[in-house]
Formats: C-alpha cells, sequence, structure tokens
C-alpha cells in the first residue's frame, strides 16, 4: 500500500491502473479512522480492483474553528488499519495541495440543504461538496462508498453527482455501531468517561421509536424522542426530524413511506449524529 500526499502522484497511481481496464473504488474519509470506515473499504475492496482511500480534514466545511481545531488526527494509526484492510493507495494530501488558492465555488441543494444540518452548519454542504469534487476529479472512481450516519450528506452527494453528471456510481453504507448502540463516530473518541456513558441514550432512544411509531403521531414521537434524550443532563437534542427519505423534507403524518428519523445532539462541546429507519 502506497501513502500519497500530491494529487500529481495519486493521478501518476490511479492512471495507470485505469490503462490496464482496473476499476477504482473511493473511501472518502476525515481520517481518525473506525470499524465504520473499514466497513467502507472492505465493501470497497470486494467491489473494486483498486481501493483508494482519502484522509484530509477539510477545512472548508466547518462552520466552527473550534471544532475543525479539536478533530482528532491519527494519520499513523489509519495508515495501518487501512493496510490491514487491504486498501491500496491512501491520498492524504495537506491543505495547500488541496486548496493552493481559495475554493470560491458555491453549490446549491435547493431544498435538500435547507433542512437539518444545511440549516444549522451554513456552508457545510458546501465544502463537503468542494472537496468531495476535488476528490472525484483527481481519483475519477467508478464507484465511491459513503456512510449511511450522515444520512443528509449522502443525500446531497448523489443530487451533486447528478447535478455534475459524474459516472460515478455513489454506495451507501450501512451504520456501523458499538454494542451498546451508539453510532460510530471519530467525535466519539473525545467524549469523557462520564459522556461516553450517557450517549447510548441516542440510538437506544431511536430504536425504542420505532416500536412507539405506530402509537403515537409524527408529533407526538418527536416530542417523545426529544424528551427522552433531554432529560439526561449530559445531553441537549438540537434537532429530531422525521423525513421523507428521498427529499428530506419533514412529514406530518405516518402516510408517506419511506421515512427517516434524523437526529442531533449536543453533548457538551461535542456535537452527535444518527438516524433510522421507520
Ligand atoms: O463524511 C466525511 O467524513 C466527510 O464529510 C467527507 C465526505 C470525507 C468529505 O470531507
Amino acid at each position: 500500500m502506497q501513502v500519497y500526499s500530491s494529487v500529481a502522484a495519486l493521478r501518476a497511481f490511479r492512471d495507470a491502473g485505469r490503462k490496464v481496464g482496473r476499476s477504482v473504488g473511493l473511501v472518502p474519509t476525515m481520517g481518525a479512522l473506525h470499524a465504520g470506515h473499514i466497513s467502507l473499504v472492505k465493501r470497497c475492496r470486494a467491489e473494486n480492483d483498486i481501493v483508494v482511500t482519502s484522509v484530509f480534514v477539510n477545512p472548508t466545511q466547518f462552520n466552527d474553528p473550534a471544532d475543525l481545531e479539536k478533530y482528532p488526527r491519527t494519520l499513523d494509526h489509519d495508515v495501518a488499519m487501512l493496510r490491514e484492510a487491504g486498501c491500496d493507495a491512501v491520498f492524504a494530501p495537506s491543505v495547500e495541495e488541496m486548496y493552493p488558492q481559495q475554493d470560491t465555488r458555491q453549490f446549491h441543494f435547493g431544498p435538500l440543504e435547507q433542512v437539518m444540518e444545511g440549516v444549522r452548519r451554513p456552508g457545510h454542504f458546501n465544502g463537503v461538496a468542494q472537496i468531495v469534487t476535488k476528490l472525484f476529479d483527481i481519483v475519477c472512481p467508478d464507484r465511491a462508498y459513503f456512510g449511511e450516519k450522515d444520512f443528509q450528506q449522502l443525500a446531497i452527494i448523489r443530487q451533486m453527482v447528478k447535478d455534475q453528471h459524474y459516472p460515478i456510481q455513489i454506495v451507501p453504507c450501512p451504520i456501523v455501531r458499538e454494542a451498546d448502540g451508539l453510532a460510530m463516530s471519530s467525535r466519539n473518541t473525545l467524549l469523557s468517561a462520564d459522556q461516553r456513558r450517557e450517549v447510548p441514550l441516542i440510538a437506544q432512544t431511536l430504536f425504542a421509536s420505532r416500536d412507539m411509531a405506530s402509537k403515537m403521531t409524527v408529533r407526538e414521537l418527536r416530542d417523545w424522542v426529544i424528551g427522552r434524550i433531554n432529560a439526561s443532563p449530559a445531553m441537549q437534542v438540537e434537532y429530531f426530524e422525521i423525513v421523507d427519505r428521498d427529499t428530506l423534507q419533514p412529514v406530518g403524518d405516518w402516510t408517506a413511506r419511506p421515512l427517516q428519523g434524523c437526529i442531533a445532539v449536543q453533548v457538551g462541546t461535542i456535537r452527535l449524529i444518527d438516524n433510522i429507519a421507520y
């Protein structure tokens, strides 16, 4: 497995594979890898001749400088995990390499970005689109793998692929959870021991809400989920929305299906997201 930090070197590696007709899969990450990322890499390994994983903490998608500053960075450990998982190439560029000049491109996703993360994190999805288009243009993958934990991001990327006519198959991968239900996230490593004990309540409440759905209106269920999690002094729900799985627009009743419950919870200075299908 090779680790590349320059665009030119990664392109040369990729072109050599292309010339002999090999398919390429891309797993874009911001590093601090965990079993959730590795599940994407393994799926990518099974479906492509060449597996490229990018490790880059993208500054343009952070709307909070403190969040960018404290985002975990563990490149050596990431490289060891990727080698073990059967990755062929790691692309780990510097900020200067990816952004030699300010990226002024503006992407618009309409109603998809006017809800949930798009409202609470202004500019976030524009930054995601900036880096993902750069990665797509550099790596030119046949397939790209994204986790369903970032449910809205996945919808935005699918939209972006359609808008930009990328000949790339977007492969969604299921959320990987800890034994107590907590959705795996690089941010989990930032939790204190006390916070870590509290946060499984998020997933446990989402699971329980599936059984409650037949007994309550959408609004009642929303209030029930928020109330149950907010009862923990360690957590504050930022939003919990029950949305149409394709349009991401909040629904008022259960007649529209399929639906997804999407949540963001503030735990001290750490923000966690999760979602569940109804
Ligand atoms: O999901 C992530 O880790 C990031 O948003 C992504 C897709 C790697 C872009 O920086």
